[in-house]
Parts: C-alpha cells; sequence; structure tokens
C-alpha cells in the first residue's frame, strides 16, 4: 500500500461525508411532524460536526501529495450515499441516516487499514476521531429510530 492508496480512500471518504452533510442538511430542511423541532435541531448538530469534518479531511487528502475532489460530479462517482428524499417520513429519514453512517464507518475502516499499514499516526488519529464521531451518531440514529412508526 502507497501514499496514493490511503489519498484514495480517504477521496472516498470526503464524498460519503459531503454527502451525508448535504442529504443530512435537506433533512434538516425537510423533515415533518409531532418531532419537528427535537429532529431538526438534532439533524443541525450532525451537519454542522460533517461540515467542519469535510474541510479535515481534504487537508489530509493535499498532505497526501494529492488534489482534493471538490464537485458534486467526482462525490457522486465516489461515494456509495444515495441522494435524500425531501418527502419522506420523519422515521424513515432517522432510519436512512442511521444507515448511511454505517456507510461511511465503513469507508473509515478501509482507510485506517491502509493508514495503519503506512503507520501515519496523524492520519489514523483523524481517522479514529471520525469513527468516533459516526459511531456515536449511528448510536443516537438508531435510539431515535427505535419503536418509530413507520
Ligand atoms: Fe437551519
Amino acid at each position: 500500500m502507497t501514499k496514493h492508496n490511503l489519498a484514495q480512500a480517504l477521496k472516498v471518504l470526503l464524498a460519503d461525508s459531503y454527502a451525508l452533510y448535504l442529504k443530512t442538511h435537506n433533512y434538516h430542511w425537510n423533515v415533518e411532524g409531532k418531532r419537528f423541532v427535537e429532529l431538526h435541531t438534532f439533524f443541525e448538530v450532525q451537519y454542522t460536526e460533517l461540515a467542519m469534518a469535510v474541510d479535515a479531511i481534504a487537508e489530509t487528502i493535499r498532505m497526501l501529495g494529492e488534489k482534493a475532489p471538490g464537485s458534486f460530479r467526482k462525490y457522486m462517482e465516489l461515494t456509495s450515499i444515495k441522494d435524500g428524499d425531501e418527502s419522506a417520513s420523519a422515521c424513515q429519514m432517522v432510519s436512512d441516516l442511521a444507515a448511511d453512517q454505517g456507510l461511511v464507518m465503513n469507508s473509515i475502516e478501509a482507510a485506517l487499514k491502509i493508514a495503519k499499514e503506512l503507520e501515519d499516526e496523524a492520519t489514523i488519529g483523524l481517522l479514529a476521531e471520525r469513527l468516533a464521531v459516526h459511531r456515536k451518531a449511528e448510536w443516537m440514529l438508531r435510539s431515535s429510530a427505535t419503536g418509530c412508526e413507520k
């Protein structure tokens, strides 16, 4: 494995994080129902955190000597996260975002494996931090979806 392999894995993570940022923002705008205030605020906390994270991930790609992708076209090629559905129910939005947190964690684990092989401590640190954030977000979303009427 080389620095290039690590940069590639981070590009996927950047695209996933940006896609999840946009989708979480979409759901912040469009969620409806009895839990509006709670979920509108909950989603805001998560998209705000993601907005900061994409910068750190992109800058790490630059430090590895590669250009950071920064267009929706490139993100669509790289990410496995599907666009949000503005008309989804509040419950569907919560379950959808919980599943997406799992997809991002898969990308982090793939990048982490390469960073460990390269003994790149700084990137290992960033990825461990991202893993902790997404693990907590997934738990919060899953807990929030429990008992949710469809
Ligand atoms: Fe807002």
